[in-house]
């Protein structure tokens, strides 16, 4: 199915997948409900409250995107931040793709877009829980692209961090890259 690049005046800049036209864009307050509802039908992932939504769209815009669908809604949403006194290191908190919208490379478009806009970041570091496959696939095809070395060790234990309640959280750590190695895509 082809798609049409969708354009607005406040169109950053414009992306056309075989899914549905969208638009890639820093996320911005009037967003918290969309990410919030987005979140909430990825699972496994863990929903926050809609007021740490409204922090992640405002406070850490800069280092977060929304795909946007023409109708207004949220086909994906990834919020991240650069680690305190670590400004070269993006930490990648969520990443939520819509169901059907998956597949289709909108994950890592999303990631690489964020990188396009961090021009000091040379390390990426993300948790996953080991049995997260799409995850999983995700980030080591991002370090594929950028060539760059991958890193994987338990950032927060299952029973020592969690007390049971939550499977491990493995960091990885992807880098160092320049940007330039990303390609197009
Ligand atoms: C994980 C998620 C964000 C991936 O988004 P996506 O848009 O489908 O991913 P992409 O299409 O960009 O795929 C990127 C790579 O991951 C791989 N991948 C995607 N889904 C996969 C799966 N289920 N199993 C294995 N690999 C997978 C793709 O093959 C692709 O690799 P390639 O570039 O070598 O072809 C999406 O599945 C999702 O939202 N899942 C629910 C929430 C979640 O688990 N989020 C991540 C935790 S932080």
């Amino acid at each position: 199915m082809s798609s049409a690049a969708v354009s607005t005046l406040t169109t950053r800049r414009t992306v056309s997948v075989p899914v549905a036209p969208f638009e890639l864009r820093a996320p911005r307050s009037t967003d918290g409900a969309l990410i919030h509802d987005l979140v909430r039908r990825c699972k496994p992932l863990d929903e926050n409250s809609l007021y740490c939504n409204l922090i992640q769209a405002t406070h850490f815009r800069e280092t977060s995107v929304a795909a946007e669908a023409p109708d207004g809604n949220l086909l994906g949403f990834i919020s991240g931040y650069l680690v305190p006194d670590r400004t070269d290191t993006l930490f990648i908190w969520q990443v939520a793709v819509s169901k059907d919208a998956r597949g289709m490379g909108l994950g890592k478009k999303m990631l690489k877009d964020i990188l396009e806009r961090s021009p000091d970041v040379r390390y990426l570091h993300t948790t996953v829980t080991p049995d997260n496959d799409a995850s999983w696939g995700m980030f080591r095809s991002l370090a594929r692209d950028l060539d760059a070395p991958v890193h994987t060790t338990v950032m927060f234990d299952s029973e020592a961090h969690f007390d049971g309640r939550h499977d491990d959280e493995v960091l990885i750590q992807i880098g160092p890259f320049e940007l330039d190695d990303a390609g197009a895509n």
